[in-house]
């Protein structure tokens, strides 16, 4: 049975201030709840390590938006995993599209940023997603297909298997338009699929997939009752206390 994983991408907003208030929030709400899901939140960098010390002995876990593949060097402006490790990050987000689309982040350095965080023990969130044009020609499944089989190249099973991918069509990224459940069940699935594919169907049966695109209280519900959709990648209404609480409970 695969847990569920309630992320929340805080993405580029906030202060080391206000998000100790939404991190102390959500820990008091949860309190020693019984929760069956994972929940992680990724605030900015510069918020990591408050994040790190106000979640240790909760539920909470926290990850970073991205980081570097290299460990050390002069890449001016980049962190790196050896960085997120020494202050107790635990997972990163990898490829979001807005990394790719703003920052010219292409499925090969996905690739390499997979492998570096394997190595240093750290969870990767993969996303993936087609554009609107995409979706409308009809090549939604087979551009997600091809950026997995880049994403993935030369990461063992063993890897693959303990991955979290988050399926994020970019049309409803910050759109408040989300995708209904059927469309976010039948990408899922067929991640889910091409994983067998690539790998074994148990690789596929154990990897996790998200999804993400204005998931919010009131449709958490549905989205994480489809049997292929393991857990959401939450942007804007993870910083805000009650939806994201609520989420959490749909989860459960
Ligand atoms: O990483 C999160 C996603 O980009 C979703 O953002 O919930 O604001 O649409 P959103």
């Amino acid at each position: 049975m695969r847990k569920q994983v309630i992320a929340g991408n805080w993405k580029m907003n906030g202060t080391i201030a206000s998000g100790s208030i939404l991190i102390e929030a959500f820990t008091s709400f949860l309190g020693d709840k019984d929760l069956d899901c994972e929940i992680v939140v990724c605030p900015p960098f510069t918020a990591l390590e408050r994040a790190v010390s106000l979640t240790k002995n909760t539920q909470v876990s926290v990850g970073a938006q991205n980081m570097d593949y290299h460990d050390a060097g002069a890449f001016t402006g980049e962190v790196s995993p050896l960085m997120l490790m020494e202050i107790g990050v635990s997972y990163v987000i990898i490829g979001h599209s807005e990394r790719r689309e703003y920052y010219g982040e292409t499925d090969a350095m996905v690739n390499e940023k997979i492998k570096s965080a394997f190595f240093h023990s750290l969870q990767p969130i993969v996303c993936v997603g087609e554009s609107l044009e995409q979706r409308e020609a009809n090549e939604t499944i087979s551009f997600i297909h091809g950026q997995l089989k880049r994403a993935l190249q030369d990461i063992p099973a063993d890897q693959v298997e303990k991955l979290i991918i988050a399926y994020e069509p970019i049309w409803a990224i910050g759109t408040g338009k989300t995708a209904t459940a059927d469309q976010a069940e039948e990408v899922c699935k067929s991640i889910r699929e091409y994983i067998a594919e690539l790998y074994t169907p148990n690789v596929a049966d154990l990897v996790r997939i998200q999804y993400g695109g204005s998931v919010k209280a009131n449709n958490a519900r549905e989205i994480l009752s489809e049997p292929n959709i393991d857990g959401a990648l939450v942007g804007g209404a993870s910083l805000i206390v009650d939806e994201f609480n609520e989420i959490i409970m749909a989860a459960q």
